[in-house]
């Protein structure tokens, strides 16, 4: 006897009580166990969906509802996720009803009366196909599901190498690195604040804290300096902008990408008065206003070698007085909603 677990799942629907029991001994014979019948077709739909068989014998001449309908019932359960193969039982051999039986999705036909040889024949056959595809299937899924697993992977160590750029950035001017952290947790607070979904939350504040990586390319004497830097100096240092922007460009990722959107565009004002590109407004893309608004308040709130710390309040009155100028006023203003003094991002 062919082992169990090579079998199908099986039912019968006919209302012939007669032919569903020739057809259970056919099946029981040739060592299939897991069966399930009707005889009402009324009933056959809520069987099928709890038994959910491998294969449906249908019969088509039915009282109450008929095959077709029954057929049209168990397609649409199905779905387009996995069709279960349909044999419809007939007397009638018309390529009328053939037709429609095909066109509603059956797969193959038995007339009655049986003959167990081709009964098993065809359930054989339709099974093997059937079992084959839900194999294909499964591991058409499992691939899919490494692919993606490995392109994060990939996206992953890519982002961890920048990551590390951008501590090593920082270290030269900030040897805690905590200043990319903390604009990192006040972005996506900011974002939070502002109503952004998770997905995108995530990603600022993975992309935030390469938001200056572009420094790389400072010359020490410019970066590091103690005093106030000279204007040409400071067209020197506007470029970490750019150069940012290029070290993150044609990025396949979306996080890269996000990043050097942020990277390019932090230093640009609401009103078109910020470097390097000079657009306004929306033209500037939010997470970059999001960037701008959280390092100015981390950068305010911290030491600098040139300057103290702002105390917070201080800080805060200078984000409003520039809400509409430097900053989008959306963002200045969940800025100011938000009570930083218990909140413990500026703290680290
Ligand atoms: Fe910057």
């Amino acid at each position: 006897m062919p082992r169990r677990d090579k079998l199908g799942r099986i039912l019968i629907i006919d209302d012939q009580e007669a032919n569903v029991r020739l057809l259970e001994q056919i099946l029981a014979k040739a060592g299939y166990e897991d069966i399930a019948s009707t005889t009402s077709s009324v009933d056959a739909h809520a069987l099928h969906k709890q038994f959910k068989p491998d294969l449906v014998l249908l019969d088509v001449h039915m009282s109450g509802k008929d095959g077709f309908q029954v057929l049209e019932e168990i397609v649409a359960q199905n779905g387009d996720s996995e069709q279960v193969p349909v044999i419809m039982i007939t007397a009638d051999d018309s390529a009328h009803a053939k037709r429609r039986a095909l066109a509603l999705g059956a797969k193959d036909f038995l007339s009655k009366p049986f003959d167990s040889a081709e009964v098993l024949l065809r359930i054989r056959n339709l099974l093997e196909t059937h079992f084959l595809y839900r194999k294909l299937r499964h591991q058409n899924t499992e691939l899919e599901q490494k692919v993606t697993e490995r392109t994060r992977e990939l996206e992953q160590s890519q982002l961890e190498v920048l990551e590390r750029l951008a501590a090593a950035v920082e270290f030269r001017d900030d040897d805690t690195g905590n200043h990319t952290k903390r604009v990192a947790q006040i972005s996506a607070r900011l974002g939070e604040a502002i109503g952004l979904e998770s997905a995108t939350l995530e990603l600022i504040s993975r992309a935030a804290p390469l938001h200056d990586i572009g420094k790389v390319g400072i010359p020490d004497n410019i970066l590091l300096k103690a005093g106030p830097l000279t204007g040409e100096e400071f067209e020197i240092m506007k470029t970490h902008t750019v150069i940012g922007s290029r070290m993150l460009s044609k990025g396949r990722s979306e996080l890269v990408r996000f990043s050097q959107r942020i990277a390019r565009s932090h230093h640009e004002w609401w009103d078109g008065s910020g470097y390097p590109d000079r657009v306004s407004g929306q033209s500037i893309p939010l997470e970059a206003r999001i960037v701008a608004a959280a390092d100015f308040l981390d950068a305010l709130t911290h030491d600098r070698p040139y300057r103290p710390a702002w105390g917070m309040d201080d800080t805060l009155a200078e984000i409003k007085r520039r809400a509409g100028s430097h900053f989008d006023p959306t963002v200045a203003n969940a800025l100011l909603g938000i009570n930083w003094q218990a909140s413990s991002v500026l703290v680290a």
